[in-house]
C-alpha cells in the first residue's frame, strides 16, 4: 500500500492507493483520526454489492445510512444536492459527522459539493471506484454539479479529508471505462513525466489488464503529478490550466455528439489529445521525434483517426463548442499545447481561425 500526502493552502490529506485495502479501512480512518459519531455513505448504484457490504462492515459510526445514487450527468444536479442534504437534515448530522463517498467522478463531485455545503462543511472521506477518478477527479478538491447552461458550472473547491483508491474495485470495469482513466494518466505523464510517459508506453497492455503491480504504480505516478500541480495552483489560476490538455478539444468533441455513448470522456480526450499533439507538431512547438512516440502511443490505443468520428459537416459545431468553452475567457482560443513530452505551453492562445483550418484538414469531406 502507497500513501500520498496532498498539501493544499486549504487542507493537507492523504491518498491510500492498495489492493484489496478495504479491511484495513477502520484502522486507516482510525490512523487519520479522522472522527465522527454519524456517516452517510453515498454509493453509485454500478458499485457491486459485495464491496458495499465489506466497506459498510469497516465503518465505526453511531447511524450508518447508505444513499443508492444513480449517477448520470442527467442526475448530476441541485436536485440530487437537495436530497442528500435532507437526509442528513432528517438524521441530525453534525459538521462533524461525515459523508463517505464510493463511487466513479460524478458521485464523487455530487458527494463533495454536498459536504462541503452542509452546515457550511463537514468531513469527507473519498473512496473512488474507477480508475477515471482514482487518477483524476479524487485529487485536488473540485466538486460540483451541471445545470441548462453546461457541465460543472456551479461547485465549489473542496478538498476531502482522506482519498482511499483500491485497485480490486476496478475489477468490475468494463475495458471502455479502464481506457477513459488510462487516458488522464496518460495526460499526466505528457504534462509533466517523460519517465512515466516511457513506463505506460513499455507496459501499456499489463496496465490496461489490472495487473495489480502495474496498474498500481501507474495510478501512483499519475497521482504524483496532479499532486504537484494542485499544489502549487489549488484554485486554477495558472499552472492548474495545464490538466486541461486534450480537454478543450474533448469537450468540443463530445459537446458534438450531444454526449452519446459513442466517446465516453476518456475517448473524447484521447482524440484531444491527438489534436492537441498535431497541432502542436505543426505550430513547430513539438519536435519529430516527441511527436512519432505520442501518435505511436496513440496508434496503440487505436486513435489516430479523428475522421472515424467526424466529417467537415460538424465542423462548425466543434469550434463554437472550443469558442464557448468555460475555460476559454476571450475570443481567442486558450489550448494547452506540447513543448515535449512532459513539458507544455499554458498561456499560448490561438486564433480562432487558425484552429478552425486545423481540425478542418484533419477531417475528410
Ligand atoms: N481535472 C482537472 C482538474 O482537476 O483540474
Amino acid at each position: 500500500m502507497k500513501i500520498i500526502n496532498i498539501k493544499t493552502k486549504s487542507k493537507h490529506y492523504n491518498i491510500y492507493i492498495g489492493h484489496d485495502i478495504f479491511a484495513k479501512l477502520k484502522k486507516i480512518i482510525k490512523k487519520e483520526n479522522i472522527q465522527f459519531k454519524n456517516s452517510l455513505l453515498i454509493v453509485d448504484k454500478k458499485v457491486p454489492k459485495n464491496f458495499i457490504k465489506k466497506i459498510k462492515s469497516n465503518i465505526n459510526s453511531t447511524k450508518k445510512i447508505v444513499y443508492l445514487f444513480n449517477a448520470s450527468e442527467k442526475n448530476k444536479n441541485f436536485k440530487s444536492i437537495n436530497s442528500i442534504l435532507e437526509i442528513l437534515f432528517k438524521n441530525n448530522f453534525t459538521r462533524n459527522d461525515v459523508i463517505i463517498c464510493v463511487g466513479g467522478g460524478i458521485t464523487g463531485d455530487i458527494s463533495g459539493f454536498a459536504s462541503s455545503l452542509y452546515k457550511r462543511g463537514m468531513k469527507f472521506i473519498n473512496i473512488p471506484s474507477t480508475l477515471l477518478s482514482q487518477v483524476d477527479s479524487s485529487i485536488g478538491g473540485k466538486t460540483g454539479v451541471n445545470n441548462k447552461f453546461g457541465k460543472n458550472l456551479i461547485g465549489s473547491f473542496c478538498q476531502p479529508d482522506l482519498v482511499i483508491s483500491d485497485t480490486k474495485l476496478l475489477k468490475s470495469l468494463p475495458r471502455r471505462e479502464v481506457v477513459c482513466g488510462y487516458a488522464e494518466i496518460f495526460k499526466h505523464s505528457l504534462i509533466a513525466n517523460k519517465k512515466l510517459f516511457l513506463f505506460l508506453d513499455k507496459n501499456l497492455s499489463n496496465i490496461l489488464k489490472l495487473n495489480p503491480k502495474f496498474i498500481q504504480k501507474a495510478i501512483l505516478e499519475s497521482c504524483k503529478v496532479k499532486k504537484q500541480i494542485v499544489e502549487k495552483d489549488e484554485k486554477e489560476n495558472n499552472l492548474r490550466k495545464s490538466l486541461n490538455l486534450g480537454h478543450t478539444f474533448g469537450h468540443a468533441y463530445e459537446a458534438t455528439l450531444n454526449y452519446s455513448s459513442k466517446l465516453n470522456h476518456g475517448e473524447a480526450v484521447l482524440y484531444g489529445i491527438l489534436s492537441a499533439t498535431k497541432l502542436s507538431k505543426k505550430l513547430n512547438l513539438l519536435g519529430k521525434n516527441d511527436y512519432e512516440q505520442i501518435l505511436s502511443h496513440l496508434s496503440k490505443l487505436k486513435f489516430t483517426n479523428l475522421s472515424k468520428l467526424f466529417s467537415r459537416k460538424d465542423l462548425k459545431k466543434i469550434i463554437n463548442f472550443m469558442a464557448n468553452d468555460k475555460k476559454n475567457v476571450s475570443k481567442k482560443l486558450n489550448l494547452i499545447t506540447l513543448k515535449k513530452i512532459g513539458r507544455v505551453n499554458i498561456s499560448k492562445q490561438y486564433n480562432t481561425v487558425q484552429i478552425r483550418n486545423f481540425i478542418k484538414s484533419e477531417l475528410l469531406k
